[in-house]
């Protein structure tokens, strides 16, 4: 198996985006929710772990006015992304940092990026411990302007082991409808140890999530969206 980042989950990166739809259920209505959640006036957006550029591509539809940037540490991911984006006609409105999100968090005078309206992120957070999860969202409410949000897709860990096995079988399930199984997208599904700032999926409930929104600052937060254990969460600056 090729050895990848955290996060980039397929060996070639040309099957991320048929792959992903397999492999976790319902992932454009995630997308959506997130597109929806961004006022579509925003102007300066963030996109943390931008991937192939999936929910980069929904955003720069849905806000017209809007400039993206986005944080990634994957040079094959940013080259994806940027053919797609090029393609959609995009390219004027986009930008990409080859960067570690947790250096961001860490070292944010090292980056020199301003103040956005709205940041977005999502399947990649779940790779940093708990701590650094802590820590990013801080560093994300203070780059936001007043009245600005944030909203992260992400799994989440089950409440009790029993819903564990729930959310497992829904998965299983959803590879079934697709046409595949597990074991023939897991085939296609490369290997990683950490990197930077992330490892494997390590994840928090949603709970937990909830609760280091609230500390990092944020005053309105919600869950527009969860399905068995994925789930859509962020709120708003409002002052
Ligand atoms: C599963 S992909 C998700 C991509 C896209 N957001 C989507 O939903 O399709 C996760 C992305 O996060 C990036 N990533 C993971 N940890 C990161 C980190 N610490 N800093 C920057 N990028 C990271 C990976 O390179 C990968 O492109």
């Amino acid at each position: 198996m090729s050895q990848i980042f955290p996060g980039e989950v397929f060996a070639n990166t040309s099957d991320f985006d048929a792959g992903i739809r397999q492999l976790l259920p319902r992932y454009d209505e995630m997308l959506e929710v997130i597109t929806r959640c961004v006022p579509s006036t925003s102007k300066n957006i963030l996109e943390l772990g931008c991937g192939t550029g999936e929910l980069t591509l929904k955003i720069l539809k849905r806000c017209p006015d809007a400039e993206i940037v986005v944080l990634d540490y994957s040079p094959r991911m940013i080259k994806f992304a940027s053919e797609k984006v090029a393609k959609a006609g995009y390219q004027g409105r986009w930008s990409a940092k080859e960067a570690d999100f947790g250096e961001w968090a860490s070292h944010p005078e090292q980056f020199g990026i301003g103040s956005f309206d709205a940041c977005i992120s999502s399947l990649a957070i779940h790779h940093l411990t708990d701590e650094m999860k802590a820590n990013l969202f801080i560093r994300i409410y203070e780059s936001l302007s007043v009245g600005g949000c944030f909203w992260n897709a992400d799994p989440t860990l089950p409440e009790a082991p029993v819903l564990g096995e729930v959310y497992k079988l829904a998965r299983e399930e959803w590879v079934a409808q697709q046409g595949t199984t597990l074991a023939d997208v897991r085939a296609k599904v490369g290997t990683s140890t950490t990197y930077g700032y992330s490892s494997q999926d390590q994840l928090a409930t949603l709970e937990a999530h909830v609760q280091m929104l609230k500390t990092a600052g944020f005053t309105t937060v919600a869950v527009p969206w969860k399905y068995y254990g994925l789930a859509v969460f962020g709120g708003f600056k409002l002052s």
